[in-house]
């Protein structure tokens, strides 16, 4: 045996009870004695003198040869001692990377009995979701989970060294503190000590790291864990981890650099492959061309503005402020009944309705449009449809007239409703979306609503519209977007109150309910805050899409479930007798 304190050691797997993990053994090997540990991942007997038992840990599976018989059940954990030498001609297997070798004459040692287990531990097992969730120990064993467990620790460490390089430093923020404006559902943590309080687990560490801006961190990093009860989905579960970055005396140009660096290095650690600089797109060009604040630039289809093609138009429909499609190259076969859904999707979406046209055949060369409406449009707009959209012979064009947004959503929405791909499927087109507006939408009171957060500047060249026509003022806020997900999101902070102000009254947020909601940030303002600005990373997209994975519960090692439960603690679940009484809760009556 070697001795496990050596750190070269360490890195190949050797410790006091094993000299090597199972997967690494190769011909080089054969000679050398080993013991390995591990868990059966199966076992076959030949007659009563031979028995193979395949060995699994992390690193993979080795054969094992024993002598007679052995008394081992699946996943029961063994350890096994013998020695690497080739297998005979003709028994190797090239589907194992140890499938040259074996080890032989082996002797078992059974450390730990285990029950059969709820399923078997093999990636090509299709497992319901719960029942693997509720085993997750078993299902993590598998090979795949074993590779995105790892390949999300890569990233970690990636992005971890990159920002030590960068002159970052990392301080933890607190998880019970107070609510912060970022929009989501907070979790609550009742207060013993203080009855009738609350602490709340923070959506981000936001306002935490610009104080450690106004104390003079200079350059803050974290992991942080981050918590907002919203509903689940595949890129969404309550709990989620960032790289939440913030810098003093900086501009948006230093942060994207920075951030790029990081997240490059993290696509270079995993992948080997150092992605090319990532290309820009502002949010008024990605609405615009892809419709959507998140584009999957992997392909094309963009959207075709044809609105002046039917200004003054006599169909009814098309009478509207926008008009633009998408062409479906090759869509021209799509089905009655395929653009019957396509129309009902387009209502759920909000439009009023969707006109398709076939590419078809014009003769004499010639191509033209087939649609029940072609007999409403004019020559020269049926013209102008096919010379703007370049539409080519047995292509499908989707048209949509409405409110500009409206069309732009509803039209990228079936573009990747049409055209999408799996997130995780290569290649990964990065984009830095800039320029967000500062205000999307309007709440209940008719105010408007932060895009980012309350505390993001505006473009310093549209400062005066904040009174004027706040609708159009964009804000120096940016998001890092990865084959069509939000990879992370951030902007230039307010550091001067006058603005601030002006932010909030904007917002219809007066002066007290300021003090009372972010009053400790105000305060913290006037003591000497530093121009700056920051962004957060979410490692969980991060390292699905790196993993090959479209859902992030598969790089978390104990996920939720969509509907937030734990199956296998049962969580969330009823409190103990007496539990709600310590924090000074009673319950209501139970809803039906
Ligand atoms: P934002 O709210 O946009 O910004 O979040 C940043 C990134 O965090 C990830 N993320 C999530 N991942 C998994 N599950 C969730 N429920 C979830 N919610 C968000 C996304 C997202 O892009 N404090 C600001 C950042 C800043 O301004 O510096 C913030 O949290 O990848
Ligand atoms: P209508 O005139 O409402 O009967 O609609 C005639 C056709 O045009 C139907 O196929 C509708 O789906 C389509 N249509 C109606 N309104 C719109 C719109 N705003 N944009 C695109 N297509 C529309």
């Amino acid at each position: 045996m070697t001795a496990p304190s050596d750190p070269t050691n360490l890195a190949s797997g050797a410790t006091s009870m094993r000299d090597r993990l199972c997967g690494t053994l190769r011909l080089d090997d054969a000679g050398t004695r080993v013991r390995v540990c591990g868990w059966v991942a199966k076992r076959r007997e030949h007659g009563e003198h031979l028995a193979f038992v395949d060995l699994r840990d992390h690193s993979g599976v080795l054969q094992c040869v024993v002598p007679g018989t052995v008394d081992v059940r699946s996943e029961y954990v063994i350890a096994v001692e013998g020695e690497i030498r080739p297998r005979l001609e003709g028994t190797e297997n090239t589907d194992l990377p140890t499938g040259a070798v074996e080890l032989t004459d082996c002797t078992v040692t059974v450390l730990n009995a285990a029950e059969p287990p709820p399923f078997a531990v093999d990636d090509r097992v299709e497992v319901d979701e719960v029942i693997r969730l509720r085993h997750r120990f078993v299902d993590l064993r598998r090979p795949r989970m074993q590779a995105n467990l790892r390949t999300r620790a890569t990233i970690n460490s990636a992005l971890r060294s990159s920002m030590d390089r960068q002159g970052f430093v990392e301080v933890e923020t607190p998880l019970l503190w107070a609510p912060t404006p970022e929009g989501a559902r907070e979790f609550v943590v009742p207060s013993r000590l203080h009855h009738g309080k609350s602490y709340v687990l923070p959506q981000s560490p936001q306002l935490a790291k610009q104080l450690l801006m106004v104390a003079g961190v200079d350059r803050y990093y974290q992991i942080a864990r981050c918590l907002r009860d919203e509903d689940l989905r595949a890129d969404r579960q309550f709990e989620f981890s960032q790289l939440d970055v913030e810098a003093s005396f900086v501009t948006q140009e230093d942060i994207l650099a920075f951030v790029a660096e990081a997240v490059l290095d993290a696509a270079e650690a995993v992948t080997g492959v150092r992605p090319d600089e990532v290309p820009r797109m502002t949010w008024a060009e990605a609405i615009d061309r892809y419709g959507s604040d998140k584009p999957d630039i992997r392909f094309g289809m963009e959207l075709i503005d044809l609105t002046s093609v039917f200004s003054g138009t006599g169909f009814r429909a098309f009478d509207a402020p926008c008009v633009k499609a998408i062409v479906v190259p090759e869509g021209a076969s799509t089905t009655r009944s395929r653009l019957d859904a396509l129309t009902d999707r387009s209502k759920a979406l909000g439009a009023k309705g969707l006109a398709w046209f076939r590419v078809i055949d014009g003769g004499e060369g010639a191509i033209a449009l087939e649609s029940p409406v072609v007999k409403f449009l004019s020559e020269d707009e049926q013209a102008g449809v096919l010379a703007s959209t370049g539409a080519s012979l047995g292509d499908l064009v989707l048209v949509v007239a409405d409110e500009y947004r409206l069309t732009c959503s509803v039209l990228g929405s079936l573009r990747l409703d049409i055209g999408g791909r799996p997130v995780s499927e290569g290649p990964y087109a990065y984009l830095w979306v800039i320029d967000f507006p500062m205000f999307d939408g309007a709440d209940d009171a008719g105010n408007p609503i932060a895009a980012h957060h309350p505390f993001t500047m505006p473009h310093l060249d549209d400062l005066e519209l904040l009174e004027t026509d706040p609708a159009a003022v964009r804000s120096q806020a940016y998001d890092l977007v990865l084959n069509g997900w939000e990879l992370g999101s951030g902007s230039v902070r307010v550091h001067r109150a006058d603005i601030q102000s002006r932010i909030f009254a904007a917002l219809g947020i007066d002066e007290d309910e300021a003090a009372s909601r972010f009053g400790f940030l105000l305060g913290a303002f006037r003591y000497g805050a530093p121009p700056h600005a920051g962004f957060a990373v979410g490692i969980d997209r991060l390292a699905a899409i790196f993993a090959g994975e479209d859902s992030i519960r598969e790089v978390i090692a104990f996920p939720k479930t969509q509907s937030g439960w734990d199956p296998m603690t049962d969580a969330p679940k009823a409190l103990a007798d007496g539990a709600l009484a310590d924090l000074g809760l009673r319950p209501l009556p139970a809803l039906d």
